[in-house]
């Protein structure tokens, strides 16, 4: 192209000198007639073909300029179109890109569905075995409650039963307690037998040791029971005055039996007759029983009529009575000539003298009374005193005192100022009234 433009150029510089030349030519062209008219004829033969040469040329360099301007507006046109052109390629390319893009996106998305078409299809697989377990699992699921309903039946009645159980299990727990129990009363029970047993063992060797020496003995007791008088035994505590406690007497009537001897309350030798210390003994009693006499030395007795009536009856015998109130103040009453008759005549009392201090004479409205019990009636009372006070005694129009009444308010002394001493201790001795020689001994 730039060969071209060069050659174009020399070439039209050749072309303007000529055009110059014709130029000046034609001004003088009037005179060139002539002169061509002239030269024609000699030149013409010459110049002619030059001069068309000229023309051709300047035509053609005209038609080439035309072309080039044409050819530089169809360059340039072709250079705009070329520019839009490259811009429609970039857009193009641009598109194209965009496009790929979105070819990928659209690929890749559909790639996605795929793999969301498979996840879905897989979970439906799923879905539809977790369904199919789901079917074969609803009878178990039936059956299921059902067992639980079972089960729930038998834990209730399990837990009744337990119930049951606990108590029986108390109940057990209390026997087996109770065994417990009886096996160490059983095992002291034993021990005691034991202890017992040995005691007894003790006692028969001793008693076999004492056999043994009485038999060594014997012939001696025998030579002295001959040289000596017969030992008499009393018919009172007298010969016991230093030895107080219980002794063998000897009284005719009722021969030999055992009595308590005091020595303290009111000097030596007294017999306890009556006794009312503890409380225990029941003293409503019938006529045989006081008439034998009942009760334990320990604590409350009563010596009975007819060993008091045989006592005596015979010697002058003297009564003691140590009365104790609930203030625990002591008192005594004192009669000189005591004495009760026999049976036949109810066992009457006599009393002589009375003596004391600070209490009055309370069993004088006794004096010649006979014995009452429940089932034998003598007293003076309309009603039977012994069933209403609940005692045997020497009762009148019942009594100011009663010293075998129960223990309570009706076991009384007559005080001074005639009110009831209340009494919680009462003793009744007896002893031989002593000659003033005895005395004096
Ligand atoms: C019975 O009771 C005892 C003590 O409370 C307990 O140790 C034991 O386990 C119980 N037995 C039963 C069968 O409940
Ligand atoms: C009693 O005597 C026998 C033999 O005579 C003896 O074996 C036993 O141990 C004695 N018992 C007591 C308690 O002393
Ligand atoms: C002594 O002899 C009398 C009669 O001879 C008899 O009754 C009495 O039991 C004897 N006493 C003793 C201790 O042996
Ligand atoms: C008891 O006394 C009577 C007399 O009253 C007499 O005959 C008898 O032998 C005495 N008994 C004893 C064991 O001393
Ligand atoms: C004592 O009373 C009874 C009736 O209770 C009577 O049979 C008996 O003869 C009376 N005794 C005396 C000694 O009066």
């Amino acid at each position: 192209m730039c060969k071209i433009k060069i050659n174009a150029a020399v070439f039209l510089i050749v072309l303007k000198m000529f055009l110059v030349a014709t130029s000046a030519f034609e001004e003088t062209c009037e005179f060139d007639r002539e002169m061509e008219k002239k030269c024609r004829i000699h030149y013409y033969k010459t110049v002619k073909p030059l001069l068309d040469y000229f023309r051709q040329v300047r035509n053609e360099l005209e038609d080439k300029e035309i072309k080039e301007n044409k050819l530089n507006e169809l360059n340039s046109d072709l250079m705009e179109k070329y520019h839009e052109i490259v811009r429609i390629h970039e857009k193009f390319m641009k598109e194209a890109t965009l496009l790929d893009e979105y070819k990928n996106k659209v690929l890749k998305g559909e790639n996605d569905l795929q793999l969301s078409q498979n996840k879905v299809e897989k979970l439906e697989s799923k879905i539809k075995s977790q369904k199919q377990i789901i079917d074969k699992l609803t009878p178990i699921s039936k059956l299921y409650d059902k067992c639980k309903k079972e089960v729930a039946d038998k834990t209730s009645s399990l837990e009744s039963s337990e119930v049951q159980l606990k108590q029986l299990n108390f109940s057990l727990l209390e026997k087996d307690e109770n065994i417990r129990r009886l096996n160490a009363n059983i095992e002291k029970i034993t021990e005691q037998q034991q202890t017992l047993k040995l005691h007894l063992d003790e006692s028969q060797n001793m008693s076999i040791k004492k056999n043994k020496d009485n038999q060594i003995c014997r012939p001696e007791i025998d030579t002295l029971n001959k040289t000596l008088p017969n030992i008499v035994i009393p018919t009172n505590c007298s010969p016991f005055g230093d030895y107080p406690g219980v002794h063998q007497v000897n009284v005719s009537g009722v021969g030999l039996f055992d009595v308590l001897c005091d020595s303290q309350l009111a000097g030596p030798g007294w017999i306890v007759i009556q006794q009312r210390v503890g409380g225990n003994e029941d003293f409503n009693r019938d006529w045989a029983t006081y008439r034998k006499g009942f009760g334990s030395f320990e604590s409350d007795f009563f010596l009975g009529l007819e060993k008091i009536h045989r006592i005596t009856s015979l010697k002058r015998t003297e009564l003691f009575i140590h009365l104790v109130d609930v203030y625990k103040t002591v008192y005594f009453a004192r009669y000189d000539d005591f004495k009760i008759s026999d049976e036949d005549n109810g066992y009457a009392l006599s009393l002589g003298t009375f003596s004391g201090a600070f209490i009055l004479d309370g069993m004088r409205s006794s004096e010649n009374i006979k014995f009452t019990t429940f089932d034998r009636n003598n007293d003076s009372a309309r009603n039977n005193c012994a069933a209403q006070y609940e005692s045997g005694w020497w009762y009148n129009n019942c009594y100011y005192c009663n010293l075998n009444a129960p223990y309570g308010p009706n076991l009384h002394w007559l005080g001074t100022t005639m009110s009831d001493m209340k009494l919680k201790e009462v003793k009744m001795l007896i002893r031989p009234e002593r000659s003033d020689e005895e005395v004096i001994n």
